[in-house]
């Protein structure tokens, strides 16, 4: 039994050195002149501040990548978490979505606010201070709000 146990564990240790050299590609897409949210629109720098901080290395191509990006299993979830993050909405590239799917995009981060939804929980586990305030949270839905009346009112339908 005990020898068992012992090779199950070198299985697993050696299996776990072999693992890291299957690695995700990371890189961060170039950030092209003109697409970004901050040059599309005029946004108040702490609503750029929690944004960048708190929403910003799924939701942008400025992803910081944290040192378990270096380590197989959990680098896998990562590049998958911001891939589909990027698809869903990319804030480097803000700019080059039409109206209606910034409209879109702005009613989903207050639905995704105030259900608590994101930052994704799992996140947060090591971010802590990407973790928003009542008042941070609130900065950022006021901004959507006066953000979406402005994009209503220079896109009448
Ligand atoms: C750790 C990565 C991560 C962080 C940080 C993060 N998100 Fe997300 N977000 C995702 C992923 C993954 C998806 C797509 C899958 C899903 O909807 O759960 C997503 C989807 C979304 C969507 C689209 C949801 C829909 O309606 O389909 C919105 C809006 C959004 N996030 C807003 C935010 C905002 C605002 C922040 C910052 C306050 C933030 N996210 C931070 C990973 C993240």
């Amino acid at each position: 039994m005990k020898k068992i146990l012992k090779i199950a564990a070198i299985v697993l240790v050696v299996g776990f050195v072999l693992a890291q050299f299957i690695r995700p590609s990371f890189s961060n897409p170039p950030i092209v002149p003109g697409e970004t949210l901050e040059e599309s629109t005029t946004v108040p720098a702490d609503v750029q501040m929690i944004i960048g901080r708190s929403c910003g290395d799924c939701h942008s191509n400025k992803t910081v990548y944290p040192w378990y990006s270096k380590v197989t299993p959990f680098n896998w979830f990562l590049a998958n978490h911001i891939e589909d993050a990027r698809k869903e909405m990319n804030f480097s590239v803000w700019n080059t979505y039409a109206p209606k799917r910034k409209l879109k995009k702005l009613e989903d981060i207050r639905e995704q606010l105030e259900a608590k939804e994101m930052p994704l929980p799992s996140y947060l586990w090591i971010h802590r201070d990407a973790v928003l305030s009542e008042e941070q949270s609130g900065l950022v839905l006021e901004w959507a709000a006066a953000e979406g009346l402005r994009l209503k009112n220079e896109n009448p339908q």
